[in-house]
């Protein structure tokens, strides 16, 4: 069954190669996933060669890790290890790339930059799809020759595991590029939603509002280790602190600002999660034992 409002799928574009742009930890996981589904080449870029190295190896040790679950056999691994790969040389990577995804530092200016790098580069058809957790899509795209090949394309933490997929139309997205995304996120076996334009989409904007109502009794003198544990009941599959330590503080600060910027009076940003970036902490619980427990130090910070 089609997805509400997804275009007819027969305006769908083959993809044969993937480029992502970015190989920090949810460029690698999207390097993985989009190898591992579609089994096309997959080309990573960043600012340089250790980072891309560093995104290429994480994705080779994944690999390594299916082999042992046995997810994927020897052939296979191979075969995946060999797809995905890595350059700094986004003109010659992405010649021929039928889809770019873009998941680089959330701030309009980089992301405009990098798409007006790639419009330059890739073929006339190519997608160019952006990962973006609540930035504009139609601003995004506003400033290319062919905005209506643009895409938000919104995945959540961690990638392997949740099906959701956000599928934002920008205001000039055509038809032919939208029944593209539906028909990779199909091939992802990712539940594809179509979702409007706006700040933070649909889930984002939920969960900041969620994450948001934690921090503020937090902000307000709640000990930060009885603010976590007083959601226990509601049973959710991680306790606030663990699911800010996932997002990453810094992604959900930024979050927290678009939603303060667009709707002000709905949404405050935490001092503490502020300071909390400020320090650069981004790991708020021990792993080291089988069951995760807080970190003592984070009253400190908090
Ligand atoms: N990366 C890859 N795989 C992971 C993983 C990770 N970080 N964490 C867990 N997994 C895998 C495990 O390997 C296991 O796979 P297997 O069955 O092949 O062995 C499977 O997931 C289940 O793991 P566990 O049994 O260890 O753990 P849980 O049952 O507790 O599930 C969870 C882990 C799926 C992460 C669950 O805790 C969960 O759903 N948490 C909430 C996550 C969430 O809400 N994410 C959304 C954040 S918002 C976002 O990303 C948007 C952005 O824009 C901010």
């Amino acid at each position: 069954k089609r997805p509400a409002g997804a275009p007819d799928k027969s305006l769908a574009r083959p993809v044969g190669k993937v480029g992502i742009v970015g190989a920090g930890l949810m460029a690698s996981q999207l390097a993985l996933l989009f190898a591992r589904r579609l089994e096309v080449p997959v080309v990573l870029t960043d600012i340089d060669q250790e980072r891309v190295d560093k995104g290429v190896g994480w994705v080779h040790e994944q690999i390594d890790m299916l082999l042992l679950k046995g997810r994927v056999n020897q052939d296979k691994a191979n075969r995946l290890k060999a797809l995905v790969t890595g350059s700094l040389d986004k003109a010659a990577a992405f010649a021929d790339a039928d889809f770019v995804i873009e998941a680089v530092f959330e701030e309009m200016g980089i992301k405009q930059q990098v798409f007006a790098e790639l419009e330059a580069v890739v073929p006339e058809h190519a997608i160019l799809a952006t990962n973006t957790s609540s930035l504009s899509v139609t601003e995004m795209a506003s400033k290319l020759k062919h905005p209506e090949r643009v895409v938000g394309f919104h995945f959540f933490n961690p990638v392997a595991v949740l099906p959701l997929l956000e599928v934002v139309r920008a205001e000039r997205t055509d038809d032919a590029s939208l029944a593209t995304a539906f028909a990779v996120a199909k091939k992802l076996k990712k539940t594809a939603v179509l979702v409007k334009d706006a700040p933070a989409f649909v889930v984002n904007r939920i969960l900041t509002r969620f994450m948001g109502e934690v921090l503020g009794t937090i902000d307000e003198g709640t000990p930060v280790e009885v603010a976590d544990r007083a959601l226990a009941p509601l049973g959710l599959p991680m306790s606030p602190i663990q699911l800010l330590e996932l997002v990453g503080p810094a992604v959900a600060h930024h979050v927290a600002g678009t939603l303060h910027q667009a709707f002000p009076e709905r949404f405050a940003v935490s001092e503490n999660l502020g300071r909390v970036v400020q320090a650069g902490k981004k790991a708020f619980y021990l792993h080291d034992s089988g069951k995760p427990e807080l970190d003592p130090e984070i009253s400190e910070l908090f």
